[in-house]
């Protein structure tokens, strides 16, 4: 059995007072013990996250980090730096990344590898552009996407990692991928991990991301091979929030 992952992409969005009043919320409402639920939050609240969120049994992450360790480089924030507060999660290759900030598969795949050897748990995100599904070419993007990592830190290092499929076409739009197209897509990836190593394959947990909200969650969830989801817009409402964890643990 895998334990389900609910995590919550805050993105560009807060401040400190709403961050203050939706963990507020989100720990009174108490995501169930069995589901891991994270947030992941903007760089400069992270230490307000830490304090916020002590003993509470709820992880929080970044939504993305630099592939190097330390010095002259303007502007990242390193693998290190997020350790020193605790982080314990780090969103890597989100589609907003990729297409707007012109992340590709190398560079990811290097995150990958420093998130992974410090110990932290990397969610990496894969997904088709709309262009792509309409052109059948769904399964051998996100395969490639899937790969690049593989083929750089090794199948073995997927053993601590979370994957997450992100239909680009869904993120935001109000548009979710149906539950059997969804399943589609988190089998084959599954399979394609389980042609490197079976074990790592069964343990892995596959999330869905785009548009997840709370009345939807449930059908996404029940699907054999969705181990929970990765949530946008909805993980900026605590009850939503709430809502879709309570989802993954029925
Ligand atoms: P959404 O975003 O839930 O707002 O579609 C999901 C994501 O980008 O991770």
């Amino acid at each position: 059995m895998r334990t389900p992952v609910v995590a919550g992409n805050w993105k560009m969005n807060g401040t400190r007072a709403s961050v203050s009043e939706l963990l507020a919320g989100v720990k009174q409402g108490q995501p169930p013990s069995t589901v891991e639920t994270v947030v992941c939050a903007p760089y400069p609240y992270l230490p307000q996250v830490e304090a916020a969120l002590a003993g509470s049994g709820i992880r929080w992450g970044a939504q993305n980090v630099s592939e190097h360790a330390a010095g002259a480089y303007t502007g990242e924030v390193s693998v290190a730096m997020l350790q020193d507060f605790g982080c314990s999660h780090v969103i890597l290759g989100h589609s907003e990344r990729r297409s707007l900030f012109a992340e590709q598969d190398p560079g990811i795949a290097e995150k990958f590898v420093a998130v992974t050897a410090a110990g932290l748990t990397p969610i990496l995100c894969v997904g088709e552009t709309l262009e792509q599904r309409e052109a059948g070419a769904t399964g051998q993007v996100v395969e490639q996407q899937l790969m690049a990592v593989i083929q750089r830190a090794g199948v073995a290092a997927l053993a601590g990692a979370v994957l997450a499929y992100e239909p680009v076409w869904a993120i935001g739009t109000g548009r979710t991928a149906t539950p059997e197209q969804a399943q589609a897509v988190h089998a084959a990836l599954r399979a394609r991990v389980a042609q490197e190593d079976a074990a790592v394959a069964a343990k892995l947990p596959i999330l869905y991301g785009g548009s997840v909200k709370a009345d939807n969650a449930a059908e996404l969830f029940a699907c054999e091979d969705i181990d929970g989801g990765l949530i946008g817009g909805a993980s900026l409402k605590a009850d939503d929030f709430l809502q879709i964890c309570r989802a993954a643990a029925a």
